[in-house]
């Protein structure tokens, strides 16, 4: 009897390590399967597709990278299939990630709203989203460029929104023209007049225009004055004194603004300075190495790609100055190489927390027919010169860089 019950004992002692095992097992590999997608990135493969935890393409555009505790934070636009997903349906899209090559999908940082009266309403057009965290309120801030309901570009207005923890939710609080009724702190002389002659109606005389660098810039910075100017295709960038700038194109995307926010970073503190008077730039990305400034910015071609151009500066207020086209190389899956950026457009220079001072340079590949499917160049950057050398690769891993 007892060799009969010490049996039972052993053979359901056994079944049930068989079936923690099993339990076990299978909990290891349902995510191995998740980790499967996932082992296959250990390295970047620019212009591919990118598949997140699930196995879904990345759906983050226009993004930005936050650093956190540990952790990157990749906040971008939440594209729909389609044309429809060049405007707002969903909002912004969140993804963390530990080693910046694997990212798990966090959800929506922030919503588009179902009011109607709301600046946020689905269908408005949210670009370009940044996050900062604020260190004196403990608030994460985000920044993106924003176009109201059925205006196209014309609204060019910048929103901003607010969260406790850097997944969000994010709270929508406003969109605003920057900087109303203030003039810029690198304005010279004579543009002053001219700008001034401008409001007052006076005609300007040919000659003088003709004289003036980016006339017609200047023209739109007087139109904006009293209302606030102009802000599309953004940035934003943490000095190293916690002081904080949003980056736009603005003067009809003449000229790029470069604004100091308020302490909080909810505000513009009225203090800008005009990157480059009539310079044609967008898609600013920014980043501070060994002493400067380095921008990154494209022309002005909408959703197709136009030569990558940069500037640097030993203050972020200027002066700037324009150097070569960073990028080299050629992405061979479209033939393109610096003329047109590998097929991409800058958006944001992210810098590694695991090799302080080494940025990894992100571009979007818009696919403006069927947006959802728009692709991603991570690409590391190079300093040389005084510059920024950006070398395509057909895959990298950030042990290399
Ligand atoms: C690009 C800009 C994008 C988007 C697009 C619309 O130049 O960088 O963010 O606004 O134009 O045409």
């Amino acid at each position: 009897m007892k060799a009969i019950n010490n049996m039972v004992k052993c053979t359901l002692l056994s079944l049930s390590i068989v079936a923690v095992v099993c339990w076990g097992s299978q909990d290891i590999s349902s995510s191995k399967q998740k980790q499967s997608s996932l082992e296959a990135l250990n390295a970047f493969f620019p212009s591919k597709l990118w598949k997140d935890d699930n196995g879904l393409h990345i759906n983050a555009h226009g993004g930005g990278v936050l650093h956190h505790k540990g952790k990157y934070y990749w906040f971008g636009e939440h594209k729909v299939a389609g044309k429809a997903g060049n405007k707002a349906h969903v909002g912004v899209h969140v993804y963390s990630s530990e080693n910046l090559v694997n990212w798990q999908d966090e959800g929506i940082a922030l919503k588009v709203s179902d009011d109607p009266k709301s600046d946020i309403i689905k269908g408005s057009i949210i670009e370009r989203p940044k996050v900062l965290f604020n260190e004196e309120t403990g608030k994460f801030v985000m920044w993106f460029h924003l176009e109201l309901k059925g205006q196209g570009y014309k609204a060019a207005r910048t929103g901003v929104a607010i969260a406790d923890s850097p997944m969000g939710p994010y709270r929508f609080l406003k969109s605003v023209r920057p900087n109303a009724k203030r003039l810029p702190l690198n304005i010279t002389e004579t543009e002053k007049q001219v700008f001034e002659q401008i409001q007052q109606g006076i005609e300007v005389p040919k000659q003088i225009k003709a004289n003036i660098k980016g006339y017609y810039s200047l023209s739109i910075l007087a139109r904006d004055y009293e209302g606030g100017q102009m802000a599309r295709d953004m940035t934003l960038f943490k000095d190293k004194d916690g002081k904080a700038y949003q980056l736009y194109a603005s003067e009809e995307n003449q000229t790029l603004h470069i604004s100091l926010l308020t302490n909080d970073y909810l505000s513009h503190s009225g203090k800008f300075i005009r990157m480059y008077s009539g310079g044609q730039d967008e898609a600013p990305a920014i980043a501070y190495h060994a002493g400067q400034y380095h921008l990154l910015t494209s022309g002005l071609t909408g959703w197709r790609p136009n030569p990558a151009k940069q500037y640097n500066a030993k203050h972020i207020f200027g002066p700037w100055k324009k150097l070569n086209n960073p990028t080299q190389g050629v992405n061979p899956d479209n033939g393109f190489g610096p003329e047109k950026t590998f097929g991409g457009q800058s958006t944001f220079l992210l810098e590694r927390q695991d090799k302080p001072g080494s940025f990894i340079a992100m571009f979007d590949m818009w696919r403006p027919k069927n947006a959802i499917d728009g692709r991603y160049i991570w690409l590391p950057v190079e300093f040389v010169d005084g510059g920024m050398r950006i070398t395509w690769q057909d895959s990298w891993q950030p042990i290399d860089f």
